[in-house]
Order: C-alpha cells, then sequence, then structure tokens
C-alpha cells in the first residue's frame, strides 16, 4: 500500500490539472479501490486534494507532511535513503540505525523520526524531541576507511545539513565546531555520530542529525541557546524538503570526501561558515581551560587555533570542548 500511496502522490503532483481514478489505475497498474484507499490516507495525513466526480483528483497544497511517501516520491540521490525507514515514534534514530546495521541493511540506509522517546545528545545527554517540529535522521554508513577517520563523516555531515538549511530558508548559517549549526549565535541542529569498529576496520558508522525546524519554544535548559529555523525565518518550513535537501548534499559531499578519504575538498566551504573564525574561544580540556584564538580546520578536520604566545595548536574532536568567551558561541 505505500508504494501506491508514494506513486499516487508523485503523479498528482506531476501535473496541477485533475487526474481521474481511472488514469491512475492505468498509469500504476493497480485496482480502483488501492488508489481511493491511498487518496483516503494521503487526505488524513494532510495533503489538501481536491476530488471531484467525473475528473478526478488534484493536489492543491502541500503541507509539512513528513512521511516515507512524501520523501520518497521526492528523492533523486543514488545511494542515500535507500532504503528509508520512518517511524512515527521510535526511541532514538540512532539506536534504531544500529539495529538495522546488525541485521545487514546497506551504506546509505537512513531512518526518520516524527518523535524520539529518548533521544540522545552527545556526551551522554539527551536530545530533547518533541513531536511534528524537527527532524530526527540517523544514517547508516559502512564506508571502507580507517576507523580513525570516522570523525570526518561528522564534519561531512555538519556541511551538508548546512547547504540544506541554507537551501531551504534562505538564510546564512554557522558551524560550531566540529559539529553544532548556528544561527544567530544560537544552536539549530546537533550530530551526533557513533561506531563500531575493530582496530583497522569499521562495522557501521551512525550519523544522527536532530535540526528544530517548527518549534517556537523549547525546555528551560536549552531555551537561550537553542533557536529554530520557523524562529529565524518566520515561516514554517517543510521537514521533508529539508530532508530530501540534507540527503542529496550528503551525498555529493559524501563522494568528495571518499575520494581522498580526508577533507580537502571541502575545507573551503566548511571554514567560511566557521562561527569563531578568528575569534577569542576558551578550550575546555578535563582539568584545565585555555584561551585561543581560532583559524580554521585542516584536512583532518581539527581545528587550528593560535594560542596567547603565537603557538599554533591542532584540536581534537571529542578531546575537548571549544566555547566562545561570552557563553555558547
Ligand atoms: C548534540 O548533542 O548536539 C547531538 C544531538 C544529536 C541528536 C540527533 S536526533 C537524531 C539522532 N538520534 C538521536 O538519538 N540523536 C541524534
Amino acid at each position: 500500500m505505500r508504494i501506491v500511496k508514494e506513486k499516487v502522490l508523485k503523479a498528482l503532483r506531476e501535473t496541477d490539472e485533475y487526474v481521474s481514478g481511472q488514469m491512475l489505475c492505468e498509469q500504476l497498474k493497480v485496482s480502483r479501490t488501492a488508489v481511493w484507499k491511498a487518496i483516503r490516507q494521503l487526505k488524513e495525513e494532510g495533503y489538501d486534494i481536491d476530488s471531484v466526480n467525473n475528473r478526478g483528483y488534484r493536489l492543491r497544497r502541500v503541507p509539512d507532511v513528513m512521511s516515507a511517501a512524501e520523501i520518497l516520491s521526492q528523492l533523486e540521490t543514488d545511494w542515500m535513503g535507500r532504503p528509508l525507514v520512518y517511524l512515527d515514534i521510535v526511541d532514538s534514530t540512532n539506536e534504531y540505525a544500529k539495529e538495522l546495521a546488525k541485521k545487514e541493511y546497506v551504506h546509505g540506509t537512513v531512518v526518520v523520526g516524527d518523535h524520539q522517546s529518548a533521544g540522545k545528545g552527545r556526551l551522554g545527554r539527551g536530545w530533547s524531541s518533541p513531536k511534528g517540529c524537527a527532524v530526527y535522521i540517523s544514517y547508516l554508513l559502512k564506508p571502507d576507511i580507517l576507523p580513525a577517520h570516522a570523525s570526518m563523516l561528522t564534519i561531512v555531515a555538519a556541511l551538508s545539513t548546512s547547504r540544506a538549511i541554507e537551501e531551504i530558508t534562505g538564510c546564512d548559517c554557522q558551524i560550531k565546531w566540529p559539529n553544532d549549526i548556528v544561527m544567530d549565535g544560537k544552536k539549530v541542529c546537533g550530530i551526533l555520530t557513533e561506531m563500531s569498529a575493530d582496530m583497522d576496520c569499521i562495522h557501521y558508522v551512525v550519523t544522527g542529525i536532530g535540526v528544530n525546524v517548527n518549534m517556537t519554544s523549547f525546555d528551560e535548559s536549552i531555551k537561550d541557546t537553542a533557536t529554530s529555523l520557523r524562529l529565524q525565518t518566520g515561516n514554517i518550513i517543510s521537514r521533508s524538503k529539508l530532508i530530501l535537501s540534507m540527503l542529496s548534499y550528503f551525498e555529493k559531499d559524501y563522494a568528495v570526501f571518499i575520494k581522498t578519504e580526508d577533507l580537502s575538498g571541502l575545507l573551503e566551504d566548511y571554514n567560511k561558515r566557521l562561527v569563531n573564525r578568528g575569534r577569542q574561544v576558551r578550550i575546555v580540556e578535563r582539568k584545565q581551560e585555555w584561551k585561543a584564538v581560532a583559524r580554521q580546520i585542516n584536512k583532518a578536520g581539527e581545528l587550528e587555533v593560535e594560542t596567547e604566545d603565537g603557538q599554533i595548536k591542532y584540536i581534537v574532536s571529542g578531546e575537548v570542548s571549544v566555547r566562545g568567551i561570552y557563553g555558547y558561541v
């Protein structure tokens, strides 16, 4: 049934005219009842479909519907999101993707959730995951690269997600190294990459991305540092369109990365967006904290900083956290 729905949606999307039920049956090689059921389900999901006797069906408006059919009927990637697993509710899309990895799901499998009951953030924190207003997505990757290079995938994901946010909103965004995306100094997206590997071989990598899309308020604990695309633009943003753009940019940026197994081909675009570039930051290590000026990232994804006495140092992600002098950025 899901496939029929996807195909009906695709056919309706291709024209502004009415499409007759008969034509849909013939084109899709399914029964009249199957078409009718697909239309009914699409309406239940929020699609504004006009049905007129003797003329057929016409798609009037697509609101912020996020569903497998909405995404798959427009997906143009070669391998990203093939397959795509969509869940109304899930504990964590990262946990779900890890289970799929063990069941031999392929490189490029994507898990999307509308709501997470136990969303995970970095450093053992949680990720607030209300229903219906955000993107919670995990990419299952099986790259043939050294385990030590896997953290660069987080950088690839941050860059491709920034490009997608910019395309969909028309607004610039910045990256807080290594992987927070910020707008107007506040966090709009976080990324959590997890890996299963031996010493010299990756079994799988799961890169999970949470984007605050249409929320207008936040939990007390993050309200001063978080924002959403809606708050930034004043518009309701289509989560499906954002996902389609994220998958397509990730596929392209991944191809650039995998050619050299480093970030040399992506550095310029990443560094352009580096929020703290040329600014003083605090480097917070486990036992000490020091100040430096952030310069750029190098092709290994390390942050180059200049210390107060003029030395150049390279910061490795995961070992320290980098903060602004006065707050989050
Ligand atoms: C961070 O702490 O900044 C990282 C947040 C990552 C959240 C995303 S939402 C989709 C995926 N599933 C999870 O449980 N976490 C990641």
